[in-house]
C-alpha cells in the first residue's frame, strides 16, 4: 500500500473561464441548464432606495480601493477568521456555520456572541489603516428560532409549521426569532428555507414547509416580514429586526432521488412553477438576500448558473438585494476549486460564503480582477448590492452591536411570551392519523409515557440545533425547555392524575393509558439522506413496547417525532391513536395541550394540523399514498373501524446510504472481509459464524455488541491482517468532505495489536492512516476519522469501493459493531 497516494487534481481553471454572456436572443435549448427568463413572472421589489443612500454608495465606491471592494465580496466562518483579519482584508461578512461558535466554542454562552459581534464590528469600521471602514454583517442559521444559542426559543422545524396552515402565526414566529437574534448581536439569518421538497428521502426535507408550492408561497412573505419588518425603506436594526435570506435558489427540493446537493433533472416549467413559486412573495416582501443552492439544474451547478441567478432572479424578478453562495459551493462549479472561482461572481453571486477558504478566494478574486478576467462593472454591482442592504439595515449609524436596542437583554431568550408562541405552533402542527377513541386522555388517571424519544429535547428539536447535526447535546443544554414527557406530566399531574416515565414500557401499577414516543434521531443536510422512506430499523424497538402494552390491555397512543412522512404501518396498526409531532423544538408542552383533555373528557384544544406532504403506503413512494397531502383527523372526525394496513415496506432499500455495518451486519450491497495483504488469495468473505480465516490465524465469532449479538469479534493470533468493508458499486462521498463528517468506527479493543492503521480505497488509490492508537479496554469506543482532513490531503473521494480497512500487525482481539459516516465521534483520530 502507498502512503497518502494522492490523486492528481485536474484543477484546470479554464483561462479567463467565464465571460459575461449576453442573454441569448432565441430561447435556450431544453435540457441545457440554461433558463429562458422571458417565461418567468416579472416581480416588483418594493424597497425604496433614497437618493441620499445612493449618493453615499457612489461616494464609497469612489473611495474604496480594489482590495476593499474584493474584501466586501467575501464571507468567512468563525472557525477560521479573527477580527484582525476582518480589518486587514475588509471582509464584508462573517458567519457561524452549524458547528462554529465564538472563541472556538459552538456552545458558547449568549454573552460571548455579543462580545464577539462587537469585536468584528469594531475591526470592520477601524479606518486607522486609511480604509473607508464598511461595517461587517454577521449571518447565522437561525432556522427554527435562534437555534445556535443555548436558552433560545426553538420552534418546530419548517415541516411542522407547514402542517399548521397559518401564515399569521408564521409572521409572529419570524418576529420572535428576529428579537432573539438581536439579543446576541447578529444581523442576518439564513432563513427561511423555501425549498419545496418533492422526495422525502432528502435529508433536508424537514427544512421545507411543504411539498406543495402554494402552501410554501403562502408562508414566505409572512416569514420575511416577521424577520425584516415591512419593506418600506425604513432602517431595519432600529426596528429590532434582521435581514432574511430565502434559500436555496433554486430547485434544492427537486433533486433526483432526493439526493442532497444533487441534480434537479426537471423542465424549466417545473423549476419555475414548483421551486420558483415561493420566491415571488419573498421578493415582493423585499427579502434582503437570497442564498444560491448547492444543487444543480439539468447538470449545471446553480452557483454558476448565470441565466438563473442574473437572468431570472435579478433581471426578470427584479430582486434588489444580494445573492450569497452556500458553504464552499463555489468549489463545485465546473472549472472551479474552493480556492478560485470567478465563474460564481460572473454568474451573479455577490458574496462568497468561503468559510475556511476566504483567503485564497480573496486572493484569487483580486488577481482575476487585476488581470481583467472580471469586469469592474460586475464588482461594483456586487458591492453596490451589499452596501444597499447594509444601509437598509442601518449598520452605518446604529453603532456597535452591544449598543443597539434589544442587545444584551438575555431575559428575552426563551422568554415566557416567546415560548408561548412556540407552544402554540407545536399545538397547531400536530397531525392526527388515527384515533379509535382513546384521545383526548382524561387527566385524572394513571398515564405511562414510554419510548426512547419521550424525554429528549435534542431529539425533538432535530438538526440545526446548537450543533450542525443536532447531535452531542442533551437536556442539560436546554434550560427552560420542556420535553414531550415533561409537558405530559405537567398536564396530567396538575389535574390530579399520575404520570410515570419508563422508556422501555415497564411499570409497577397498571396504567390507564400509555403514550409511546418514538421516531427519527437528529440529522442535517446529506447526513439525513435515506435510501427509502422508512424509519431506520434500529429505531423501531418502541413498536415492540407498543405490542407488549397492548397485550396487557393498555390503550396505546403512538407519538412520532419525524422530519418526514415515513412508512410505519406496524405502529399505525398497533396503536389506538397515532399522532405525528414532527420536530417540535423546545416547547414540548404543546403536545399535552391537545392530547390531554379536560376532566370531563372533552378536549382543551383540537387538532388542526394537516399533512404538509403525502404519507407513503410503503417505504417506496412509487407504491402509492396512504394519506394524501391535507389529510388530518380531529376530535370531530367520524370514527370508523380500523382496517389493518399491510405490513410490507415494499421493494425499497432499507436504511441509511452511509451505514456500512450496523450491529455487526453489513448493509445491503456491502460485505465484510478479512485478508492478509501479503498472502495472495487469502481474502475471506465473512458470512457465517464462527468463521476461521488466514489459515487458522484469525477466528471470527458473534459477540455481544451495543445490542445483543451486535458485535463481530476478531481474534487474531499474530501476523498481518486487514478487516474491511467493500462494495462492487463504489460510492461518491466527496460532498461529505465539505463538512465535519467522519468515518465512524465503533469497536472494543480487548487486546491491542503492536500496530494498527486505517485505510480507504478510492478509485485505484489506497489511502493509509497509520499508525493509529486504540488503547486496550473493555468498552466500546466510537472512533472518527475526518473526511475533510483527507480532502485536505488532496484525496478525491468520489469513487470509494472500500471506505473501511482496519489493518493490524501482531496478535489482536477486538469486537467491531458499527461502521458508518457521521459526526458524533467519541475519539477523533489524527488523520496523519
Ligand atoms: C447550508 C446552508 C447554511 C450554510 C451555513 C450550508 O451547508 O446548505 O443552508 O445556511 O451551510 O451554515
Ligand atoms: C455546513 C455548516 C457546518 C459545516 C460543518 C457545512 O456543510 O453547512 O453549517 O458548520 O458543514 O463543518
Amino acid at each position: 500500500m502507498r502512503s497518502w497516494a494522492v490523486l492528481t487534481m485536474a484543477a484546470a481553471l479554464t483561462a479567463g473561464g467565464a465571460s459575461l454572456q449576453a442573454q441569448p436572443a432565441s430561447p435556450p435549448a431544453q435540457g441545457s441548464g440554461v433558463a429562458n427568463p422571458a417565461i418567468w413572472p416579472e416581480r416588483h421589489y418594493p424597497v425604496p432606495v433614497s437618493a441620499a443612500d445612493e449618493a453615499k454608495i457612489a461616494d464609497l465606491l469612489r473611495r474604496m480601493t480594489l482590495e476593499e471592494k474584493i474584501g466586501q465580496l467575501v464571507q468567512a466562518d468563525l472557525c477560521c477568521v479573527t477580527p484582525a483579519d476582518v480589518k486587514t482584508y475588509n471582509l464584508g461578512s462573517v458567519l457561524n456555520g452549524g458547528n462554529s461558535g465564538p472563541y472556538g466554542n459552538d456552545l458558547a454562552p449568549a454573552a460571548d456572541w455579543l462580545k464577539l459581534a462587537d469585536e468584528f464590528y469594531a475591526a470592520s469600521i477601524d479606518t486607522s489603516d486609511g480604509g473607508v471602514g464598511i461595517p461587517v454583517v454577521w449571518g447565522t442559521d437561525a432556522v427554527h428560532g435562534h437555534s445556535n444559542i443555548i436558552g433560545a426559543t426553538l420552534f418546530p422545524h419548517n415541516i411542522g409549521l407547514g402542517a399548521m396552515r397559518d401564515p399569521e402565526l408564521i409572521e409572529r414566529i419570524g418576529a420572535v426569532t428576529a428579537t432573539e437574534i438581536r439579543v446576541t448581536g447578529q444581523e442576518w439569518t439564513f432563513a427561511p428555507t423555501v425549498a419545496v421538497p418533492q422526495d422525502f428521502r432528502w435529508g433536508r426535507a424537514y427544512e421545507g414547509y411543504s411539498s406543495n408550492p402554494e402552501l410554501v408561497a403562502s408562508y414566505t412573505g409572512a416569514m420575511v416580514r416577521g424577520l425584516q419588518g415591512p419593506p418600506d425603506g425604513a432602517r431595519i436594526l432600529p426596528r429590532g429586526k434582521v435581514i432574511a435570506s430565502t434559500k436555496h435558489f433554486l430547485g434544492d427540493g427537486g433533486t433526483a432521488n432526493g439526493v442532497d446537493q444533487g441534480d434537479a433533472q426537471i423542465s424549466e416549467e417545473e423549476l419555475r412553477d414548483i421551486h420558483g413559486a415561493p420566491y415571488g412573495p419573498a421578493i415582493e416582501e423585499g427579502v434582503g438576500t437570497v442564498m444560491a443552492s448547492f444543487s444543480s439544474w439539468q447538470g449545471v451547478k446553480m452557483t454558476g448558473n448565470q441565466s438563473l441567478l442574473t437572468g431570472v432572479l435579478k433581471d426578470r424578478m427584479n430582486f434588489g438585494g444580494f445573492v450569497v453562495s452556500d458553504w464552499n459551493a463555489h468549489g463545485q462549479v465546473e472549472g472551479c476549486t474552493n480556492a478560485s472561482c470567478p465563474q460564481a461572481l460572473l454568474a451573479g453571486i455577490d458574496l462568497y460564503m468561503a468559510p475556511d477558504t476566504w483567503k485564497p478566494i480573496y486572493e484569487s478574486l483580486l488577481a482575476q480582477a487585476k488581470a481583467g478576467q472580471i469586469p469592474m462593472s460586475r464588482i461594483d454591482d456586487a458591492v453596490t448590492r451589499l452596501l444597499r442592504v447594509k444601509l437598509r439595515l442601518g449598520l452605518f449609524e446604529t453603532g456597535k452591536p452591544s449598543s443597539r436596542d434589544l442587545s444584551g437583554h438575555y431575559e428575552l431568550l426563551g422568554s415566557a411570551e416567546h415560548r408561548a408562541v412556540a407552544r402554540e405552533a407545536v399545538r397547531k402542527s400536530l397531525v392526527l392519523l388515527k384515533n379509535q377513541g382513546v384521545l383526548p386522555l382524561k387527566p385524572g388517571g394513571r398515564l405511562l409515557v414510554a419510548g426512547d424519544g419521550a424525554d429528549d429535547i435534542a431529539r425533538q428539536s432535530g438538526g440545526w440545533t446548537l450543533t450542525w447535526q443536532g447531535t452531542g447535546i442533551d437536556n442539560s443544554h436546554f434550560p427552560g425547555a420542556t420535553s414531550l414527557w415533561a409537558g405530559l406530566r405537567e398536564a396530567v399531574t396538575s389535574a390530579g392524575g399520575s404520570a410515570e416515565l419508563s422508556p422501555g414500557g415497564s411499570f409497577t401499577t397498571k396504567p390507564d393509558a400509555a403514550i409511546v414516543i418514538f421516531g427519527e434521531k437528529p440529522y442535517a443536510e446529506f447526513q439525513g439522506d435515506r435510501a427509502s422512506l422508512q424509519l431506520d430499523p434500529e429505531l423501531t424497538a418502541p413498536f415492540e413496547t407498543m405490542r407488549k402494552l397492548k397485550a396487557q390491555g393498555i390503550p396505546v397512543v403512538a407519538v412520532m417525532i419525524t422530519g418526514r412522512p415515513l412508512y410505519v404501518n406496524p405502529a399505525l396498526n398497533l396503536a389506538d391513536a397515532f399522532v405525528v409531532t414532527w420536530l417540535p423544538g423546545t416547547e414540548g408542552g404543546g403536545l399535552a395541550d391537545v392530547l390531554v383533555g379536560k376532566p370531563d373528557g372533552t378536549p382543551r384544544f383540537d387538532f388542526q394540523g394537516k399533512l404538509p406532504a403525502d404519507w407513503p403506503r410503503t417505504a417506496n413512494m412509487a407504491d402509492g399514498v396512504l394519506h394524501p397531502f391535507g389529510f388530518g383527523l380531529n376530535y370531530a372526525s367520524p370514527r370508523a373501524a380500523w382496517t389493518p394496513l399491510a405490513e410490507d415496506a415494499g421493494n425499497a432499500a432499507a436504511g441509511d446510504a452511509r451505514t456500512f455495518l450496523a450491529s455487526g451486519v453489513p448493509a445491503s450491497s456491502w460485505s465484510l472481509h478479512i485478508v492478509d495483504p501479503s498472502l495472495p488469495g487469502s481474502q475471506t468473505r465473512i458470512t457465517t459464524f464462527p468463521a476461521e480465516a488466514l489459515g487458522g490465524r484469525a477466528k471470527v465469532s458473534i459477540e455481544e455488541g451495543l445490542v445483543q449479538e451486535g458485535g463481530r469479534r476478531f481474534r487474531i493470533s499474530g501476523g498481518t491482517s486487514a478487516v474491511s468493508l467493500g462494495t462492487f458499486d463504489p460510492i461518491d462521498i466527496s460532498r461529505e468532505t465539505n463538512g465535519d463528517v467522519m468515518l465512524l468506527v465503533t469497536l472494543k479493543m480487548l487486546k491491542a495489536p503492536q500496530q494498527a492503521g486505517f485505510a480507504m480505497i478510492s478509485g485505484t488509490d489506497t489511502l493509509v492512516v497509520s499508525p493509529v492508537t486504540m488503547p486496550q479496554g473493555t468498552k466500546f469506543v466510537r472512533y472518527g476519522l475526518s473526511l475533510k482532513c483527507l480532502r485536505e490531503k488532496g484525496v478525491d473521494m468520489s469513487n470509494v469501493a472500500t471506505p473501511f480497512i482496519l489493518s493490524t500487525e501482531g496478535a489482536a482481539d477486538f469486537v467491531l459493531t458499527d461502521v458508518r459516516l457521521g459526526t458524533d465521534a467519541e475519539v477523533v483520530l489524527p488523520c496523519g
